[in-house]
């Protein structure tokens, strides 16, 4: 490793990681004290991912947070972060109605929440928009396979790229998404054999999400593997810890100790 240990992560620390077989380290956050954590705790990246319209906001899909939500989280993620790269999520609306759009958006985010990229959905119909955002000066981060801000269009959160065509034009995808300039791509719920074979075709790194081990990286949603979903718990999730119930159990004994009138006690009062 030719970077000290604590060294500010970058686009360059990420292909040294490739290059070196260095797996890659990215879990999302969406506020200041979470991305805190994380950061000391050494993980790579942290995504503000538009999950947080789920995770945070409670809507059903990725679809209704907006450019104004997403700068809000992003910013208060990078006040944060003094060593991970912090990577912000281009919401749905913000960049498919054009290049110009999609430009301004990305520079309004960059501006506003000073995070080091942007990830952005989407294959080759997407490179216009990605490649002017990259000749912008900023770095783009590719996703593929499940992206959510096209649930609709899927008609569900499934498996993605399971038969041979979708399969061919994923990896088709990746190659375009590299050669515009993305930085590094998240292939999300997709079969491991093709996810590894992406990683093996294209110099970026692959980070995935239910895609298997054999890439380059990994990305959960912070709040999955803490376990704060409750009964949720996709297959690819490991859950290293059950703050769902310690959460709530925490707060019964909280409860207790005020309605026993034991909180607060001597000490804890002037
Ligand atoms: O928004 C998000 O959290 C994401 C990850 C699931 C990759 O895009």
């Amino acid at each position: 490793m030719s970077e000290k240990k604590d060294a500010k992560v970058t686009t360059a620390t990420f292909a040294r990681m490739k290059r070196e077989g260095d797996k890659i380290t990215m879990l999302t956050a969406y506020d200041y004290t979470m991305a805190r954590i994380l950061d000391e705790a050494g993980v790579d990246s942290i995504l503000v991912g538009d999950s947080a319209s789920n995770v945070v906001a409670g809507w059903p899909t990725t679809l209704p947070i907006t450019i104004d939500q997403m700068i809000y989280h992003g910013a208060a993620v990078a006040r944060a972060v003094r060593r991970a790269l912090v990577v912000v999520d281009m919401p749905f609306g913000s960049y498919q109605s054009g290049v110009r759009d999609g430009v301004a958006a990305a520079a309004r985010m960059m501006k506003e929440t000073l995070a080091d990229a942007l990830k952005i959905e989407g294959g080759q119909e997407m490179i216009p928009v990605m490649s002017a955002i990259v000749n912008a000066g900023v770095p783009v981060v590719g996703h593929l396979g499940l992206t959510p801000q096209s649930v609709n269009k899927f008609g569900g959160y499934g498996l993605r790229a399971k038969d041979e065509a979708e399969a061919a034009k994923l990896r088709a995808d990746a190659k375009a998404l590299e050669a515009a300039g993305c930085f590094a791509i998240v292939l999300e719920k997709i079969p491991a054999s093709l996810a590894a074979m992406v990683a093996g075709e294209v110099a970026v790194p692959i980070i995935g999400i239910g895609a298997g081990a054999e890439v380059d990286g990994q990305v959960l949603v912070g709040q999955d593997m803490l376990g704060m979903g409750g009964m949720f718990r996709p297959k690819f999730v490991r859950q290293y810890l059950n703050l769902h119930d310690e959460i709530a159990d925490a707060v019964r004994r909280y409860s207790a100790d005020v309605k026993g009138g034991t909180f607060p006690g001597p000490d804890e009062q002037y």
